[in-house]
């Protein structure tokens, strides 16, 4: 009896999974926890003990993970091969990331040191897609220098000139979960949507009132542009200065997938020429070690980033299109099943696994 006691308690200690989970931040830590306590109790087979990290993890912090099992990440955690072999070294056996891109994970690095990397492929297209249209919304209808104004009791319209969304042409680049929606959402304002995807579904298309168009053609014809790509060898600087020169005068452009997909310097040329009408930015392509931050009191030193600031028809979010409630709670659930899956030997959940 006692030795089954003794058995039983080695079991237990022995499926505790430590997590190391970086670049923390209230809101993530207020959802981990809630669904940490809802499953306390329900089965001591999945115990999981999370270490709370408010920096990110990189080469430089990789220490910080030992007598972790898994790290669990986001965006701006920098996993290159340095940072990868560090924490293999310590035991590291998964990554988790809690977001859909991976492009700041080295994968091939991850095979060759037979790490697991999953990630949470959807949590809620609706919540950037609707992110998008509304950072484009708020552009176009000057609606935050509206609010800054009244709230200074400056009722003046002057200066407040926008455009009706309806009749225009909205080009929609890349038509996966959250393009898609996008280009729904598009649709509904009367708009004719054109979409360009390398792998394109006609169906789809079909079905929405949407034509797919060759990328050349969808920036000459397109008033509005959202780019809904992952960001890859292939489609880093996807808007750069050539891409830029075949737009439509005064063309509204929306960025909530990377920063890298857009070329920022040759964007500023294009913004001062007055070309562009409007940009409206969740992400940028030097916001590793800005977004997510209060530097309120600081200096900021990313020229390109000031200047790009200057302009009354840009508008930038801090990376925030995910951020609804229902998308961090599919975070932490897809995470949290991940690693209960990866404690007790069982498979990953369907197309989260990357290596
Ligand atoms: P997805 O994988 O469902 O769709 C991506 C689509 O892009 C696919 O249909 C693919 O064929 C297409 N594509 C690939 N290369 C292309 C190219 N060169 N030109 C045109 N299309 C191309 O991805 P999903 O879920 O729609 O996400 C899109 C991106 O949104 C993610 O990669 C991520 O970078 C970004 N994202 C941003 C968030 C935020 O908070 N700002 C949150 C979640 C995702």
């Amino acid at each position: 009896m006692l030795k089954l006691y003794w058995f039983a308690i080695q079991v237990y200690i022995a499926i505790v999974t430590k997590i190391a989970f970086y670049d923390s931040k209230g809101y993530d830590r207020r959802v981990f926890e809630a669904l940490e306590v809802a499953h306390t109790g329900t089965s001591r087979s999945t115990e999981l003990e999370w270490r709370y990290y408010d920096f990110r993890l990189s080469v430089q912090t990789a220490s910080t993970a030992q007598g972790a099992e898994a790290v669990c990440v986001f965006v701006n955690d920098k996993l290159d091969r340095p940072c990868i072999e560090k924490i293999r070294n310590l035991g590291i056996r998964l990554v988790t990331l809690r977001c859909a891109g991976f492009n700041n994970v080295d994968l091939q690095a991850a095979g060759d040191f037979k790490l697991s990397v999953v990630r949470v492929p959807a949590y809620s297209p609706h919540a950037v897609a609707e992110h998008a249209v509304g950072i484009y919304l708020a552009l176009n209808r000057k609606i935050h220098r509206a609010y800054n104004r009244v709230r200074e009791l400056n009722f003046s319209l002057n200066g407040l000139v926008g455009h009706d969304v309806a009749g225009k042409t909205v080009g929609i680049i890349g038509t996966g979960k959250i393009g898609r929606i996008a280009a729904q959402i598009f649709h509904g304002f009367d708009t004719r949507v054109i979409a360009y995807d390398p792998a394109p579904d006609p169906a789809w298309a079909a079905g929405h009132g949407i034509k797919y168009a060759r990328l050349d053609d969808l920036l000459r014809e397109s008033d509005i542009i959202s780019l809904h790509v992952p960001l890859t060898r292939e489609t880093r600087y996807l808007l750069d200065a050539d891409a830029i020169s075949k737009m439509k005068n005064r063309v509204f452009i929306i960025n909530t997938s990377r920063g890298k997909l857009i070329h920022t310097t040759a964007l500023i040329e294009a913004l001062k020429t007055g070309r562009i009408g409007g940009v409206a930015l969740d992400v940028y392509e030097e916001e590793e070690g800005v977004f997510f931050e209060d530097h309120s009191d600081e200096v900021i030193m990313d020229d390109v980033l000031a200047r790009l600031l200057t302009f009354p028809n840009v508008i930038i979010t801090s990376h925030q299109a995910f951020l609804t409630e229902e998308a961090l709670t599919e975070i932490a659930r897809v995470t949290r099943e991940n690693l209960v899956n990866f404690a007790t030997g069982r498979p990953f959940l369907p197309g989260t696994t990357l290596a």
